[in-house]
């Protein structure tokens, strides 16, 4: 949550920060605000709303800076507001502080504070530690001891950069539960928490662990713990290049990334896939095969759409593998201390890869020694670097806060663990390849899907001015009815609940009127007759049904008011397609109602706080 920037360099800082703040906007978007040292001085300008309105307030000033930090900011302590945005001041005026994460002991620190006659102006947590910085700095004299010795003294997470007069040119960042990356140019560096304020100047970057801290100055950099033992970083090459964090031609981010998905569907299975053979190449999953062998049950854990997808999972394993899977959502899997035995794994899955509960529950699966693997999109993210093994779904950058094509690229990437896991077992050669055709056709199925659009925009102009909306499915298409619903009320504010289609006769059906939209996914598999029974129940009801079905069903035209049709894949595959007219749905319906699609309100990209 929260995004962060620093620069350090030739350039001048306020571009560089601004450029980065734009960025990281989808981070969070609540409030920005940066501070540069100019002639000396420590200038900080910061403003409620996007980062426009901070670019608005810079208007008409020349800046000459080559150094300085910015935010940009998704409220946690304190609402949104000019004084709350970052950065954060010490009492002397003299130390700037950017931050993400939450300090847990804010209290009794700015309690301790306090006593001793310090004072804050802001409601943040953020503030308390600008404030202790400042506290040790006057004892220690030394920017960087100053920060450490802070650092000891905080309880809970942090991503964080500081800037000051007294070493002016210096960056100090550090690192605990929020990501720090550092970017490192030709004389220059950028620091953030995000690669994709990074990229435009340099691909090398070192990743910051837990309890690391860097100094940068103007030629160099080191790093070290924040118990003051230097640490070595290997310098990473970031593969993606700008075009893919930018619109490229479409109205928004979310709109991109749906029509990205025949392409990142193809780059999930890239060199994974051997048709012939029925089976999956896993690289990641190497060294952890012989307990993938012996495995008992999986416990699939994530949060939001990515949890959704882990209920895919759980269909696609037990009924290929016949392993037994639990998928439990991540906040809740950290706080019940849950059993795990020997042969247990646990599947964290994370499109950014650094939710925070999600890796609070790689943390506490680790700790009962259970075999913890990621699904994640970010590489070198926090997940994907604490997991014993994994499986990126290399779906690229994904900007938009509501998730589309991580979603269908982790139900790849978990259709392909499922084949794995099944040859190991029972599966089939011929089941096998019959599943490996089915995913390699998935991209042009997907295509076909797409060249819809204008169809589904035409519904969601008819059903836009509905305040609810029900979303059923049955099987593997339970939860692909929980995301179209999740992708509808993220976006539009529109109420949505999903259900499983059969389960609506035990409450939802008493909502049911001539002004309730149903969306029943209804594809034609072994389950379709049932569908259409609850299809017939909510139109005797009055309610309005919309639906998702298999090409040439023409029985499906007698129940519902309008059809989208997918054309015919597997039975488990159906979610990859069934949900891309719920995406466009969505999208369509939120633009309508003019909603800011990309940055909907409260919401944000990555939530690192609990
Ligand atoms: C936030 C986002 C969702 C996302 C969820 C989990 O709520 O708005 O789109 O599904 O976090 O994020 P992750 O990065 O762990 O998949």
């Amino acid at each position: 949550m929260c995004g962060i920037v620093g620069y350090i360099g030739k350039r001048n800082a306020v571009t560089v920060l601004l450029n980065g703040l734009q960025r990281l906007e989808y981070r969070g978007y609540d409030s920005a605000g940066l501070s540069i040292i100019e002639d000396g001085n420590l200038l900080t300008f910061k403003k409620q709303g996007k980062v426009k309105e901070l670019i608005k307030v810079l208007e008409g000033k020349e800046f000459k800076a080559n150094i300085g930090i910015a935010h940009t900011r998704w409220a946690t302590h304190g609402e949104p507001s000019d004084i709350n945005a970052h950065p954060h001041h010490d009492n002397s005026g003299n130390i700037a502080i950017v931050h993400n994460g939450i300090i847990e002991n804010y209290a009794s620190l700015k309690q301790m504070l306090i006593s001793k006659g310090y004072k804050f102006v802001s409601a943040t947590d953020t503030e308390v530690l600008a404030v202790l910085i400042g506290y040790f700095y006057e004892k220690v004299k030394d920017l960087e001891e100053a920060v450490r010795t802070a650092l000891t003294e905080v309880q809970g997470t942090f991503g964080l950069a500081v800037l000051s007069t007294y070493e002016p040119n210096k960056i100090i960042a550090a690192r605990r539960g929020s990501p720090m990356i550092v970017g490192l140019g030709e004389e220059e560096f950028i620091v953030a928490s995000d690669a994709s304020a990074i990229i435009q100047y340099t691909r090398q970057v070192i990743y910051l662990s837990d309890n690391e801290m860097v100094t940068l100055n103007n030629e160099n950099y080191y790093t070290k713990t924040i118990d003051n033992i230097r640490t070595n970083n290997i310098v990473h090459l970031v593969d993606f290049d700008l075009s893919k964090i930018e619109k490229g031609g479409f109205e928004h981010f979310m709109l991109k990334e749906i029509f990205e998905q025949p392409q990142t569907i193809r780059d999930a299975c890239r060199g994974r896939l051997i048709v012939e053979e029925g089976i999956a190449r896993l690289g990641g999953l190497l060294p952890v095969l012989d307990k993938l062998r012996e495995v008992d049950r999986i416990i699939i854990t994530g949060c939001g759409t990515s949890w959704h997808a882990g209920l895919v999972g759980e269909y696609l394993i037990e009924n290929l593998c016949e392993i037994p899977v639990e998928v439990e959502y991540a906040s809740e899997f950290r706080y019940r201390n849950p059993i795990l035995r020997k042969n247990d794994i646990v599947i964290a899955i994370s499109q950014s890869g650094e939710t925070a509960d999600t890796l609070a529950a790689v943390q506490e699966a680790k700790q009962k020694n259970a075999t913890v693997l990621g699904i994640v999109n970010v590489v070198g993210s926090s997940i994907a670097r604490q997991t014993d093994a994994g499986v990126y779904i290399h779906a690229g950058p994904e900007i938009g806060v509501a998730s589309t094509k991580a979603f269908t690229s982790q139900l790849v990437v978990l259709t392909l663990i499922s084949l794995l896991l099944g040859r190991m077992r029972n599966l089939s050669k011929i089941e096998g390849i019959r599943i490996a055709r089915g995913i390699k056709e998935l991209p042009e199925k997907v295509e076909k899907i797409l060249e819809k659009a204008d169809q589904i925009k035409e519904i969601a102009r008819e059903f836009k001015y509905s305040r609810n909306f029900l979303y059923l499915g049955r099987g593997y298409n339970f939860p692909v009815a929980l995301e179209g619903a999740l992708k509808l009320k993220e976006i539009s504010y529109i109420h949505a609940e999903g259900y499983p289609s059969a389960e609506m006769k035990h409450g939802p059906i008493a909502l049911i009127d001539e002004n309730m939209p149903v969306v029943f996914i209804a594809p034609k598999d072994e389950i379709y007759d049932k569908v259409i029974s609850n299809i017939e129940e909510v139109r005797s009801r009055k309610g309005r049904v919309i639906a998702i079905a298999t090409e040439n069903d023409e029985t499906i035209t007698r129940y519902a008011e309008r059809v989208i049709y997918i054309p015919d894949t597997l039975p488990m595959l159906t979610p990859i397609l069934t949900v891309i007219p719920l995406q466009l749905l969505a999208y369509y319906i939120a633009v309508e109602l003019g909603c800011n699609v990309d940055q909907p309100r409260n919401l944000a990209k990555s939530v690192t706080v609990e």
